[in-house]
């Protein structure tokens, strides 16, 4: 029966390889008898063939014995290479060690036959080094995912060897290097993932003969070049991502033989050219980004007809002309529509048919004509229920904003429709959208009053209405967006007083009131609103009275603008509290008095403008040690000698014409000499002076020798409390201190090494040292940010580094220490969780804080950093407070320590603030780009 089968399987496969006439003629020829004999042949075929099966299996066996021990052998020594080329932090390939039996060492998978590697998964674990060369001599390797650690250096050639490989995952590390031209001989590989590293270089040109694969990612490297036209071939590609390169030239034509690609990410680089048309005809696309390039072109009518099934589409920051296609209405998948920063002209198309868009982004184009009805599409983006941003600023709109805005999503969180020509007044309805967070109308002919609605959109941070033509006054309600940061009504026709209600929007960080018709007083409420940091500007209006002295509460403020108002009286003594001002603008005012001495204080103001006032008294000295790169106080009543230093060196960056009783100054600035009788009671001053100060000298130069005197003697004995931090001690003098860093001296261990207790050669007093463990990735970091943070802060309640060693032990290794007070009674964490084997001779029974204790320590905590973050000079954030960091000393006070992980607060927060609002646009595209 079977062989039966066989014959008419043989029979069959015959006809295969004839032609149809031939096969009939043999058909013919062949007898009985023939038939007869040619199946006892294939027996016989049949019969030699198990034999040589059956022997070559045995003899297999018999190799494999030796073989197998021999392969694993490779397999154990090689992941034995692969540890010892990787730095480990948390000690996961701890466990690969002998014994165990390294299938089951973490992250190895074997197969079960061969008991060989195949598959290496070591993700997300904090591993560091380089990836072993010797990898390739996992042959039986077919998945290696190396993903979300911080490998570095290049990847090796060798993995050119892994021919079974099929997935290679090496996303989010540092690797460098080029992508090795030998990974092209891995042809079972169906995914090729290594986005998010720096990696550098060509794709290789031949990547296109790895015909299995799948998934090409990337991203985020630093690819030059371009992309190779072999990659066409890659018929079974459904992701190829090389966003975020370098990658230029065209975008190859063989891209659209792509029949089964889904996904097609080329945002981010520098690709030139037209958009090959056979690309816009992968039907099976859900995911195309060419946004942030220099492509051209526009974009075919039927795009919404060949691509129905797109998603995420980009073509943002390019030079694409021509109308949005009215097909995209087709793409009823679509979620993600950005079209910003183009050259697209014409009406946008209805997207009723749309109903999961999210982000509607067509922004910084010449879209819409001018007139009436050109925002009708934003009605038909009410079909859309999951609706998020809508950004269709900078275009060229026209007419009113449409009622049916109030229909939008609910879940709408930032709307945009800033610098168009919209005219007509702001609906109502507005106050629907009740998760608006972002709205801007600025920059456009809207009228009307500002409705007091808005004041339900109780979720807004950031209203932008400036730039428009709103009549009537400020709405009370803007008082209930308490959670507001931005709120800018510049350039409009707003009369009336400023309410005080926005001093209740106490998140307010910028406030921008200038050039209206406001008139009153600046109430007190607003100049108490402590947020304000960026700027606040009320100028250009009819504002009048005095500056509040609240105004001291800005400590954060930035920048003040009050010019071009009614202001009088005196500029308030508090205004020097403002301490982080930089740019202070009080022009064309009616203030007058003197500049308060207070305003010394402001040690980063750059620009001062006083123009234009009532001003008078002496020009201060102290403005020359200000960091001024300008100061008006032209048209003033000021008088006397100018100043020489400082910002009174230049005199473009200095103005003081029309202040008719200056004199002296330097010589640009062609002011009178000082009288004579003035220089003559100032040479009077000058000598009284000299010699009280050459009286102070002598007395300080007398005292300092008695204290060195004193000091000498006193320094036999007490050589470290009097170092001050600045001396050095040696590496020798630790070891022995320590009795050779002996255990029994092991006080502690951390994060970045080992504290020891030790007493250093003269002085008796106790010690505590710390030994930086600098193997440890960071350690030495550590050392540095501690020395800094340290360098310049004393506080009773924070630890005191006596002093630091740097420099080599006896093997030649680097060798870091601090050297801090000795803390008898311990860190509270020993007090709060006692050890019961625990901390040898400090181990008391008894050992239990009391309530007072506790609120002492507490308070310690809290006065250290009350002065950390408000009294040190340059803000330090300790960023590692933790009960083992606070130290009791023998009368039980707390004292801060550890600031190995302590930062600095950059004084430059503002113009961080600023940066980032001054790029929404881009913020939202790169919110939401692949
Ligand atoms: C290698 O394989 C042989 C045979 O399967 C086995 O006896 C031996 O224990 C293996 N050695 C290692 C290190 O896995
Ligand atoms: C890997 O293979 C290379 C070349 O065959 C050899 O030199 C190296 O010693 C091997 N490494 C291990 C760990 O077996
Ligand atoms: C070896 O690994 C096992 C399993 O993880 C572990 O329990 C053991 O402590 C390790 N041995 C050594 C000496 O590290
Ligand atoms: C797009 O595909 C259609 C049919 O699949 C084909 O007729 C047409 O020539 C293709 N266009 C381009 C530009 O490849
Ligand atoms: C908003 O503000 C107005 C005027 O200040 C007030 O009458 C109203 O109750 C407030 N609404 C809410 C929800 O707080
Ligand atoms: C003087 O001030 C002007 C304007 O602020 C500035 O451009 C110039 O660099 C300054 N010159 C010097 C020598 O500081």
């Amino acid at each position: 029966m079977s062989l039966k089968k066989q014959t008419s399987v043989l029979g069959t496969r015959h006809k295969d390889h004839t032609t149809s006439k031939k096969k009939q003629e043999k058909k013919k020829k062949v007898s009985l008898l023939a038939l007869a004999a040619l199946m006892d042949l294939r027996q016989w075929f049949l019969l030699c063939i198990t034999c040589t099966i059956t022997t070559a299996l045995f003899s297999c066996t018999a190799v494999s014995r030796a073989e197998v021990t021999r392969r694993n052998e490779t397999d154990r020594l090689t992941l034995l290479e692969v540890k010892s080329n990787t730095v480990d932090p948390l000690g996961i390939l701890s466990s690969w060690n002998s014994t165990v039996h390294f299938c089951h060492w973490h992250g190895v998978t074997c197969g079960r036959r061969h008991q060989r590697v195949i598959i290496l998964e070591l993700q997300s674990l904090q591993l560091s080094g380089t990836i072993s060369p010797h990898i390739g001599n996992l042959s039986f390797l077919r998945e290696l995912n190396l993903r979300n650690n911080s490998f570095i250096s290049a990847i090796p050639p060798e993995v050119g060897l892994l021919s079974r490989l099929q997935v290679l995952r090496l996303n989010n590390n540092s690797l460098t290097g080029p992508i090795p031209q030998a990974i092209t001989r891995c042809s079972n590989l169906t995914s090729l993932l290594l986005a998010q590293n720096m990696i550098e270089g060509n794709v290789p040109a031949d990547i296109g003969s790895l015909s299995r694969l799948q998934k090409l990612d990337l991203r985020g490297n630093s690819l030059t070049g371009t992309i190779p036209p072999s990659v066409g071939n890659l018929s079974s590609l459904e992701y190829f991502m090389v966003s975020r390169n370098s990658l230029g030239g065209a975008i190859p034509n063989t891209l659209g033989n792509l029949r089964n690609l889904r996904q097609l990410a080329l945002g981010e680089n520098t690709f030139v050219g037209t958009v090959p048309s056979s690309i816009f005809n992968i039907t099976s696309l859900e995911l195309l980004d060419m946004g942030i390039s220099q492509l051209k072109g526009s974009l075919p009518w039927d795009l919404g007809v060949t691509l129905p099934n797109l998603y995420f589409l980009s073509v943002a920051y390019n030079q694409f002309t021509g109308p949005i296609p009215r097909s995209v209405s087709n793409m009823s998948s679509l979620s993600f529509f950005i079209m910003a920063a183009n050259g697209f002209t014409g009406g946008v198309p209805s997207l009723a048919e749309v109903r999961g868009l999210s982000l509607f982004h067509i922004a910084v184009n010449h879209l819409g004509s001018g007139e009436a009805d050109d925002l009708n599409f934003l009605c038909s983006l009410s079909n859309s229920a999951s609706l998020q941003k809508v950004d269709a600023s900078q275009n060229n709109f026209g007419g009113a904003i449409p009622e049916c805005i109030g229909n939008l999503s609910k879940t709408l969180n930032a709307f945009s429709l800033s610098d168009n020509a919209l005219s007509g007044s702001l609906s109502s309805s507005i106050s629907n959208l009740i998760n608006l967070e972002f709205l801007s109308i600025m920059g456009n002919n809207i009228s009307g009053a500002i409705p007091p609605e808005i004041g339900d959109l109780i979720n807004t941070k950031q209203l932008h209405l400036g730039y428009c033509q709103f009549i009537g006054e400020i709405p009370d309600a803007l008082g209930n967006l308490t959670t507001m940061t931005h709120l800018s009504l510049r350039e409009n026709n707003l009369r009336g007083t400023i309410p005080p209600s926005p001093g209740k929007c106490n998140s307010l960080i910028l406030l921008d009131l200038g050039s209206n018709k406001l008139y009153g007083a600046i109430p007190p409420e607003i100049t108490r609103l402590s947020s304000l940091s960026i700027y606040a500007d009320f100028s250009m209006n009819n504002l009048t009275g005095e500056l509040p002295m609240e105004i001291g509460n800005l400590k954060n403020l930035g920048e003040l603008d009050l010019f071009g108002n009614k202001l009088s009286g005196e500029i308030p003594a508090s205004l020097g509290s403002c301490i982080s001002l930089e740019k202070l603008y009080m022009q064309d005012n009616s203030f007058s008095g003197s500049i308060p001495s207070t305003l010394s204080s402001l040690r980063g103001i750059q620009a001062m403008n006083f123009s234009n006032n009532r001003l008078s008294g002496q020009v201060p000295q102290f403005l020359q040690d200000l960091p001024l790169v300008s100061l008006d106080l032209a048209f003033n009543d000021f008088e006397g000698a100018l100043p020489m230093q400082g910002v009174f060196t230049n005199v473009t960056a200095t103005s003081v014409v029309g202040n008719a009783k200056l004199c002296g100054g330097l010589p640009p600035f062609q002011l009178p000499e000082c009288k004579i009788e003035r220089s003559n009671t100032s040479s009077r001053v000058k000598l009284i002076v000299s010699f009280t100060v050459s009286g102070i000298l002598v007395l300080v130069l007398v005292m300092s020798l008695v204290y060195v005197l004193w000091r000498r003697k006193e320094r036999k004995t007490l050589t470290l409390s009097s170092s001050d931090g600045h001396l050095t001690v040696s590496y020798q003098s630790l070891l022995k201190a320590t009795d050779g860093f002996s255990s029994t001296n092991l006080i502690g261990t951390g994060s970045f090494g080992s504290v020891y207790k030790g007493a250093l050669d003269l002085s008796e007093k106790v010690v505590a040292i710390k030994v930086l463990n600098l193997a440890q990735y960071g350690a030495s970091k550590s050392f540095m940010a501690e020395c800094q943070a340290l360098r310049n802060i004393r506080h009773r309640n924070l630890v005191k580094v006596l002093t630091a060693c740097s420099g080599f032990d006896y093997q030649g290794n680097d060798f870091k220490a601090l050297i801090y007070e000795f803390m008898a009674n311990g860190s509270i964490d020993e007090w709060l969780h006692p050890r019961a084997s625990g901390g040898a001779e400090s181990a008391p029974s008894s050992r239990k804080l009391n309530l007072l204790q506790r609120v002492n320590i507490a308070r310690d905590v809290a006065c250290a950093f009350d002065y950390l973050h408000h009294q040190s000079e340059i803000p330090i954030v300790h960023c590692d407070l933790k009960p083992s960091n606070v130290l009791l000393d023998d009368e039980m006070n707390g004292h801060v320590g550890d600031f190995g992980l302590a930062r600095f607060l950059p004084a430059a927060t503002h113009e961080f603030l600023r940066e980032q609002t001054s790029s929404v646009g881009v913020r939202i595209y790169r919110l939401y780009s692949s």
